[in-house]
């Protein structure tokens, strides 16, 4: 039986004697296994829902043994499938004339049968598979790896895919999917590399910032250059000790958390708790607790599930670039000490109760791009110090009690596409400065006590399509 067996390939004999022939094999390494039939049958099942294959899959014949295919990796222990790798466009490459697509066609279900796989990429030229990605993706557990880039893929991700546990890469970049961005995703603790850009998702929403959370700061400003998400690094250091004390300064401030704190424990590194997001030195680089979607309405269901003050504590925070938190609805005014936060780029406290003035102090975060405060009890006036904030694209105070003038000195911040002064108290005269914001899009000036004559300087801004002044 035992010779029979050396001589077969198949599994038929090896069904009668497993024991003899498990411990044959395991004692032969020079025999490799040939591909698993389900395996076979899914990378076929593939195959038939490509249209066009450039010659890519013209070893793929039902008759041979699939391990042996181009394009496919096997385990030569198992047989199983863990790589299918078709190249496609090099990652990163820039699309051109000379552009062709490698696939066409759609992404097969059976593909959720390859269940060792680790690896799968197949990337294209801007065009090339099309329909949807498979919620069956989700099953293949041992996957690393996926690269669905430059398709023309649709629909929204499966929310499926945050299953895939062991994922450290993925890049959907340059497809036509939509929807918004599973938040399963931001639970893959080992995803580091994430790849969305130029598709239609919808929202700009917490669920992106916390996938954002996971890159490294170093190669996010290589994203911000490019707008894409490249290779990330993993953050090696734990969360430095000024950070912790000063995120529990401000746990100890809240008094009913929502369950937003509920990993913040002092003996963790903080780097690991929820909402927080670390820089590759351990300094927390991101705050992001918002339990109001941004973009909701002042009509939503608004529930307030984080009770207690803002501590001063955040002043310390030197390294935090994005602070967000809503739904807190305890009257206080900003506190003075956020001025300090200069390398904050993204500032959201909209949708809580805050009250007093806009600090002056925030005339130091020059390198503020988004600012938001709606929603809120503000009364006085803008400050004129926020004349600094060169770099601001998006201001947002809409909804509190500001009195007095737009300041003129707005005109100075030129690089704002979205200015949202509505349904305020403001007063006098729209400042004809307003004209030197040459990327304004939208400008919302609506139920306050302004003078309804729209400045003709306006008339020249050639992006500004959306103007709402009464
Ligand atoms: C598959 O391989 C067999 C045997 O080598 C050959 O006869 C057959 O034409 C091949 N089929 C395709 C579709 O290439
Ligand atoms: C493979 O996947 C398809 C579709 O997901 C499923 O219907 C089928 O039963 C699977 N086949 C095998 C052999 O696992
Ligand atoms: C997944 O990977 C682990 C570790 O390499 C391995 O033990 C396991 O068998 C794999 N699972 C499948 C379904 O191949
Ligand atoms: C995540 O990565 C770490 C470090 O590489 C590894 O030890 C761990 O097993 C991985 N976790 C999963 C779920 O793959
Ligand atoms: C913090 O973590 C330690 C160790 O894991 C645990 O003993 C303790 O109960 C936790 N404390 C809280 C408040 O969750
Ligand atoms: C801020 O950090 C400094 C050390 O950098 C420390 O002395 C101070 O107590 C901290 N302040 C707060 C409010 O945590
Ligand atoms: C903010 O509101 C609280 C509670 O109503 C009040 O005690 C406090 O004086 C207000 N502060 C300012 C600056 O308006
Ligand atoms: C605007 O309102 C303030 C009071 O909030 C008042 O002092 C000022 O005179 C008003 N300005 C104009 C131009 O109406
Ligand atoms: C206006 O919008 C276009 C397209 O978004 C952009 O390229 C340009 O820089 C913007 N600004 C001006 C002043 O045209």
């Amino acid at each position: 039986m035992a010779s029979s067996s050396r001589n077969s390939r198949g599994t038929t004999n090896c069904s009668f004697i497993l024991i003899l022939c498990f411990s044959f094999i395991s004692s032969s390494q020079l025999l490799s296994q040939a591909c698993h039939d389900v395996d076979r049958l899914a990378l076929l099942g593939f195959k038939a829902q490509i249209t066009s294959d450039s010659g890519n899959l013209r070893t793929w014949n039902a008759s041979t043994d699939c391990c042996t295919w181009e394009h496919i990796t096997c385990d030569t222990t198992t047989g199983r499938v863990v790589q299918l790798n078709i190249p496609g466009t090099p990652d990163m490459a820039a699309p051109d004339e000379t552009s062709t697509f490698p696939l066409t066609g759609t992404l097969s279900p059976t593909l959720g049968n390859l269940s060792s796989l680790e690896f799968l990429k197949i990337n294209n030229h801007y065009e090339g598979l099309v329909g949807p990605i498979p919620p069956e993706l989700g099953n293949l557990q041992n996957l690393t790896v996926l690269y669905l880039w430059g398709n023309h893929l649709s629909g929204s991700i499966p929310s499926s895919l945050g299953n895939l546990v062991h994922l450290e890469a993925l890049d959907l970049s340059y497809n036509q999917l939509s929807g918004v961005i599973p938040p399963s995703l931001s639970l893959l603790k080992n995803l580091t590399s994430i790849g969305l850009e130029e598709n239609q998702f919808t929202g700009r929403g917490a669920e992106y910032d916390n996938l954002r959370a996971k890159c490294d700061r170093i190669n996010a400003d290589i994203q911000a250059r490019h707008g894409f998400f490249p290779l990330c690094l993993k953050s090696s250091q734990a969360c430095h000790d000024v950070d912790r004390a000063a995120l529990l300064g401000f746990k100890a401030q809240i008094t009913s958390d929502g369950g937003n704190l509920k990993t913040w424990n002092a003996s963790t590194d903080c780097c690991t708790w929820e909402h927080i997001a670390c820089d590759s030195t351990g300094r927390a680089v991101q705050l992001n607790i918002l339990s109001i979607p941004e973009g909701a309405g002042p009509d939503e269901d608004t529930s307030f599930p984080m009770t207690g003050t803002l501590s001063p504590t955040l002043r310390n925070l030197s390294s935090i670039e994005l602070l967000k938190i809503n739904g807190h609805p305890v009257a206080e005014p900003i506190p003075t000490e956020l001025g300090n936060l200069r390398k904050l780029t993204n500032l959201n406290l909209g949708f809580n109760k805050l009250n007093g003035s806009i600090p002056s102090s925030f005339g130091n975060l020059i390198n503020l791009e988004y600012l938001d405060l709606s929603y809120n009890h503000l009364s006085g006036v803008i400050p004129s110090a926020l004349q600094s904030l060169t770099k601001l694209i998006d201001f947002e105070i809409t909804t509190n009690q500001i009195t007095g003038e737009i300041p003129p000195e707005i005109g100075n911040l030129r690089s704002l596409n979205y200015l949202s002064l509505g349904s305020n108290k403001l007063n006098g005269s729209i400042p004809s400065s307003l004209g030197n914001l040459v990327n304004l899009k939208s400008l919302y000036l609506f139920d306050n006590q302004l003078s309804s004559v729209v400045p003709s300087s306006l008339h020249s801004l050639k992006n500004l399509t959306t103007i709402v002044i009464s």
